[in-house]
C-alpha cells in the first residue's frame, strides 16, 4: 500500500511574527511518497532533486515520522520516496514540507488518528535536525494550508487564520545559502522593550487585518524591528529590492524564514508579478542570480 504527499512551500516568521506565524503558497512543494512495509522505523530509499542524507535518524522527514511512529507505538514502518521541489536552504520551508508530508501521510495509513495541531507537533521534531531548535511557524502551515498562527509552544497550539481572497506572493530566490541555525545564531538574545511594544502591535494589527480582509492594515503591519536588521546583512541589495517591491505596490517586503529568500505580499496577481519582473531587472545588474515565483497564497484546509 502507498500514499503520495503533496507537501507546500512556506513563508514563515511574514515579518511580524517571528517563529509564530507563517504561511503557505500555492504550486510550488515537495513530493513524498510512503510505502507501508512490514519492518519497523523509516527507510528512505531515494531523495530527488537535492542531496540530503538517507538515513532517517539524520534527516528531517525521517526524525519527524520515527518521532511519531515512536508515539503512536505501531507495529510496521514506512519506505519513503522523497522528491524535492523546493531548493534546499532557500528560506521557503523546504525541510518542513517534508516533514509534514511525511506525518500526514502516516495519519492517513493510520486513519487519522493524530489531529493538525497533533501533526505539527511531530512535524517540527524534524526541524531540530536542520536549524538546531523546535519551531513550527513552516510545518503548521504546511499542514494546515493558509496562515497559522501558534500562541503558544508549552503547550503547543495552532491557530487557522483566514486568507483574504486576492492575496499574491513574490518570492525572490538569491542563488545563496543560509542555514537556519547560522541565521538564529546572529541574532541578539534580549530586544528593547521598546521594539517588543513595537512588535506586538504589528502581529495585532496584521491578524486582525487578515481576520477584516484588510488590505491597508496588513500593509502597515508587515514590519519587522526586531529579526530584519540584523539579518538583512546577509543579503544583498536588501535595502533596495524592499524599495521597489514597495514602489510599485506591494503590501509588504521582508525575509522569507531565515533566508535568503524574500518576499512581497501583494494584492492582486498584477502586482505580485510587477514586483517580480522589477525585481529581476534588479538583480540583473549584480552579481547575484536570482528565480523568482508568484503564487497565490493558499487558503486553508
Ligand atoms: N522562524 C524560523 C527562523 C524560520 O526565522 O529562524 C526558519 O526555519
Amino acid at each position: 500500500k502507498t500514499v503520495t504527499i503533496f507537501s507546500p512551500a512556506t513563508v514563515a516568521n511574514v515579518n511580524c511574527g517571528f517563529d509564530v506565524l507563517g504561511f503557505a503558497i500555492e504550486g510550488m512543494g515537495d513530493i513524498i511518497t510512503l510505502t507501508k512495509v512490514p519492518k519497523n522505523g523509516i527507510r528512505i530509499t531515494s531523495i530527488t532533486g537535492a542531496t540530503l542524507p538517507l538515513e532517517a535518524s539524520k534527516n528531517v522527514a525521517g526524525v519527524a515520522g520515527l518521532a511519531m511512529l515512536e508515539y503512536l507505538k505501531v507495529d510496521f514502518g514506512f519506505e519513503l520516496q522523497i522528491k524535492k521541489g523546493i531548493p534546499l536552504g532557500s528560506g521557503t520551508g523546504g525541510s518542513a514540507a517534508s516533514a509534514a508530508a511525511v506525518v500526514f501521510g502516516i495519519n492517513q495509513f493510520l486513519e487519522n488518528p493524530l489531529s493538525l495541531e497533533e501533526l505539527a507537533y511531530f512535524g517540527m521534531k524534524g526541524e531540530v535536525v536542520a536549524s538546531g531548535n523546535e519551531h513550527a511557524d513552516n510545518v503548521a502551515p504546511a499542514i494546515f494550508g493558509g496562515f497559522t498562527l501558534i500562541p503558544g509552544y508549552d503547550p503547543f497550539e495552532v491557530v487557522s487564520l483566514p486568507t483574504p481572497a486576492n492575496l499574491y506572493v513574490t518570492i525572490i530566490h538569491p542563488h545563496l545559502v543560509i542555514n537556519t541555525k547560522d541565521a538564529r545564531e546572529i541574532l541578539p538574545k534580549v530586544v528593547p522593550l521598546q521594539h517588543a511594544i513595537q512588535q506586538a502591535g504589528y502581529l495585532a494589527g496584521f491578524v486582525s487585518g487578515l481576520y477584516t480582509s484588510n488590505y491597508n492594515l496588513i500593509s502597515r503591519s508587515l514590519k519587522d524591528v526586531l529579526i530584519e536588521p540584523y539579518r538583512k546583512e546577509l543579503l544583498p541589495l536588501f535595502d533596495k529590492a524592499k524599495n521597489i517591491a514597495l514602489q510599485t505596490g506591494a503590501l509588504g517586503f521582508g525575509i522569507s524564514g531565515s533566508g535568503p529568500s524574500m518576499f512581497a505580499l501583494c494584492k492582486g496577481e498584477e502586482i505580485a508579478d510587477a514586483v517580480s519582473e522589477k525585481l529581476n531587472s534588479l538583480y540583473q545588474t549584480s552579481e547575484i542570480k536570482i528565480d523568482t515565483h508568484v503564487s497565490k497564497v493558499s487558503e486553508k484546509g
